[in-house]
């Protein structure tokens, strides 16, 4: 009888040795996530990861024949707020107020009324950047814009290009607002830290 259990015990020693060692293929539940692997900072360069800030005008034109802005969602019922409306934007990102200053991108993405209290934005855009070492690099903004207020907060919530593993947030406040055709050009002061 004791024999049998030193046997035992040897053969559970041996076993557990061996499937550390990774001699014996285990299959238990943990395993089976070995598609993923960690990887050393080191294999994509981070190393320290900086602040940067940049102020940039985004420009939404609804109106006219060259509108960067199209409504795609128009409820039956349209409430004082506008809830439920959602429009798509590409519209033009500029170093300076005036839509003939030097564009640096552009917003595209979309915007709803998410708001029945008040008129309220749930905002989801990329910001694709086409100035410098910046062309072709992303910045992705997602967040609450409740549009008559002076400032408005949004995360950044990531990035591509340069921009990778980017987060932050951007201060957007209302440079012009034309009442009678819609349009708007509002500007982002946006901090990101990224690598
Ligand atoms: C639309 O854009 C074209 C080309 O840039 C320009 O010539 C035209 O004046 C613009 N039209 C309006 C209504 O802004
Ligand atoms: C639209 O709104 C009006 C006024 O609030 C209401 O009487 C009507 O029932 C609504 N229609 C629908 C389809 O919800
Ligand atoms: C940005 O990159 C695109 C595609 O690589 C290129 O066609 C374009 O000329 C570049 N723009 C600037 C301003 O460098």
């Amino acid at each position: 009888m004791d024999r049998i259990l030193l046997v035992l015990a040897f053969e559970f020693i041996l076993l557990s040795i061996l499937s550390s060692s990774g001699l014996i293929q285990c299959t238990r539940e943990d395993d089976d996530h070995d598609f993923v692997r960690s990887l050393d900072r080191g294999v994509l360069d981070l190393k320290k990861e900086k602040l940067s800030h940049f102020r940039i005008y985004w420009h939404d034109i609804v109106s006219g024949r060259n509108a960067t802005s199209v409504r795609v969602v128009q409820p039956s019922n349209i409430s004082a707020t506008g809830f439920g409306i959602i429009s798509m934007i590409d519209d033009p990102l500029t170093e300076g107020p005036q839509l003939s200053s030097k564009m640096v991108g552009r917003a595209q993405g979309f915007y709803a009324l998410s708001s029945q209290e008040e008129i309220g934005l749930l905002m989801s855009m990329n910001f694709a950047f086409t100035q410098g070492k910046y062309n072709g690099s992303t910045i992705t903004v997602l967040g609450r814009n409740i549009v008559f207020n002076k400032v408005r907060e949004m995360p950044v919530i990531g990035g591509s290009g340069l921009f990778r593993f980017a987060r932050g947030y951007v201060q957007a406040r209302t440079h012009t607002f034309n009442l009678k055709t819609g349009d708007a050009i509002v500007e982002y002061s946006c901090y990101v830290l990224h690598y």
